[in-house]
């Protein structure tokens, strides 16, 4: 169960600071942090449609391809083994939820990965259903420019509750977790923490 999980061992991979552990990689924090910037730029800045607007979409895409390929083969904590939420550990973690106890994960937690899951195939779909509108087959279909602009507003209401999740989250544990997908760092596991990465068992 959840108990012979925790309490790892620091990973060799941290700093000077031993109380610290490098869990995103550069490749995720740089793609998480470029479908920000892009998605922000398709909805605030850049006019819809036009070329800038395509261009900066098929980006979006492209991180998203690699970031999926980066699920099989990059280092532990990006990894589906590592944060896919199968329905036995949600369940387990939404129960702990609910009581108020839910443990702290050194990756993803169960309940984040679904929305990060269900936000990167919202943006998936919003980009398709862009590109398709300008294809000859389905140019100027309208459902397909009605899809494309319920797609991208629901991302901006998903994403603010994944942002809302994720601060409560780092005052749960104490740990701020927006900086850490900036620097890639966070304290290592102690007590119950769950860190399926160092462990043989990744239930
Ligand atoms: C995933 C990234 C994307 C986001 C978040 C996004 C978002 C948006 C938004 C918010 C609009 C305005 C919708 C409206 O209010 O009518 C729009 C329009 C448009 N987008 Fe995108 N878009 C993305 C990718 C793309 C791509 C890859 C293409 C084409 C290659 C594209 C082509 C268009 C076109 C042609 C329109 C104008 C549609 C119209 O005439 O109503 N978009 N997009
Ligand atoms: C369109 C907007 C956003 C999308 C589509 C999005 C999507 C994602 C995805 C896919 C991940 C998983 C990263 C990976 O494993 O590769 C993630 C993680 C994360 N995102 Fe976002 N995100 C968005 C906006 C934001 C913003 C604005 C913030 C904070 C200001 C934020 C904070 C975080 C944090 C802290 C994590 C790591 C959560 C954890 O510790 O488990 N996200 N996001």
């Amino acid at each position: 169960m959840m108990s012979s999980v925790s309490n790892q061992q620091p990973d060799p991979s941290h700093t000077g600071k031993s109380s610290r552990v490098l869990v995103w990689d550069i490749l995720v924090r740089l793609f998480h942090w470029t479908i920000v910037t892009g998605f922000s730029l398709e909805m605030f800045v850049l006019e819809e449609g036009k070329w800038q607007h395509r261009w900066v979409g098929y980006a979006i895409l492209s991180a998203i391809l690699i970031r999926i390929l980066w699920s099989f083969w990059g280092t532990p904590h990006a990894r589906y083994a590592d944060w896919f939420p199968t329905p036995k550990k949600l369940h387990t973690y939404m129960a702990a939820l609910l009581k108020g106890n839910e443990p702290r994960y050194i990756g993803h937690n169960p309940a984040g990965a679904v929305m990060m899951i269900v936000l990167v195939l919202a943006m998936a779909a919003c980009g398709i259903t862009g590109w398709m509108q300008g294809s000859d087959r389905f140019w100027g279909e309208d459902w397909l420019q009605e899809a494309h602009k319920i797609l991208a507003n629901g991302i901006l209401i998903l994403a603010g509750i994944h942002v809302l999740g994720a601060i409560v989250e780092s005052f749960r544990h104490k740990e701020n977790l927006i900086l850490s997908m900036i620097t890639g760092y966070k304290r290592v596991a102690t007590g119950d923490d769950i860190d399926y990465a160092s462990t043989s068992d990744r239930r």
